[in-house]
């Protein structure tokens, strides 16, 4: 595939693979790729297209058709379709929701593969997802899967979305990540796994710094960085 080093880490929502991944895609240098938004920015066009998520073909041609650009801006990427920032808009519980029903079609995932393996460039790549290790980077040396218990998954994302002054409430968040992990790990596509050569590593009690250095080590002892 390519000889491009590869971080990549999966896991259920929640867990920070997000901020690790750009954390520790900062430290190195390296490119980021949050697979995540390619999926929730399908199910955006979509929706604005007025296609019915169930309709295969359709939101299929929207995920190849993409016209999607990450910019590194100062606080962060920002992904902008079709010239529109929509940063913000693809983060809402709905956003999400809407991105986890286009993602159990094998059509659309393929549709996907090879806008996310052209991420991988020099000097090296941090891929956040659920199967970045098990499909879409499978040669990667570095397997992460990090995870962390239900509660603290949906109180940190409570916490994410209220800073960004969203109205949310912590049970009903609670009990839309169970349900949201069931379909993600259930589904007869690239469901959520651990691959056997992943390194799984629990965040329950970490903060996200120590996460980030832990990421950082097993990096420099397997690619030397
Ligand atoms: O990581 P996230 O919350 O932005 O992901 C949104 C949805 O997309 C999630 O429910 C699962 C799906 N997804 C996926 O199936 N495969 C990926 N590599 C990334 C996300």
């Amino acid at each position: 595939m390519t000889d491009v080093p590869v971080i990549a880490i999966d896991g259920p929502g929640g867990a920070g693979k997000g901020t690790v991944a750009q954390g520790v895609a900062r430290r190195l240098g390296w490119h980021l790729l949050d697979s995540g938004s390619l999926y929730r920015i399908t199910a955006l066009a979509a929706n604005r297209a007025g296609i019915d998520l169930e309709n295969s073909p359709a939101v299929c041609a929207v995920a190849r058709d993409l016209d999607v650009r990450f910019d590194e801006g100062g606080d962060g990427l920002r992904v902008i379709l079709a010239d529109e920032d929509v940063t913000d808009v693809i983060r809402s519980e709905q956003a999400g929701a809407a991105a986890s029903v286009v993602a159990r079609d094998s059509a659309v995932r393929e549709a996907l593969i090879a806008r996310q393996r052209a991420f991988a460039r020099p000097p090296g790549l941090v891929a956040d997802g659920r199967d970045m290790g098990s499909v879409v980077f499978r040669d990667a040396k570095l397997k992460i899967f990090l995870t962390a218990s239900v509660a603290e998954r949906a109180q940190r994302r409570y916490k994410q979305l209220k800073d960004k002054g969203m109205n949310v409430s912590l049970p009903a968040l609670s009990r839309d990540m169970e349900e949201r992990d069931r379909r993600d790990s259930e589904r007869a596509v690239a469901p959520l796994r651990a691959t056997e050569d992943a390194r799984v590593l629990d965040t329950t009690e970490l903060d996200v710094q120590a996460v980030i250095q832990r990421v950082i080590d097993w990096a420099a002892e397997v690619y030397r960085v």
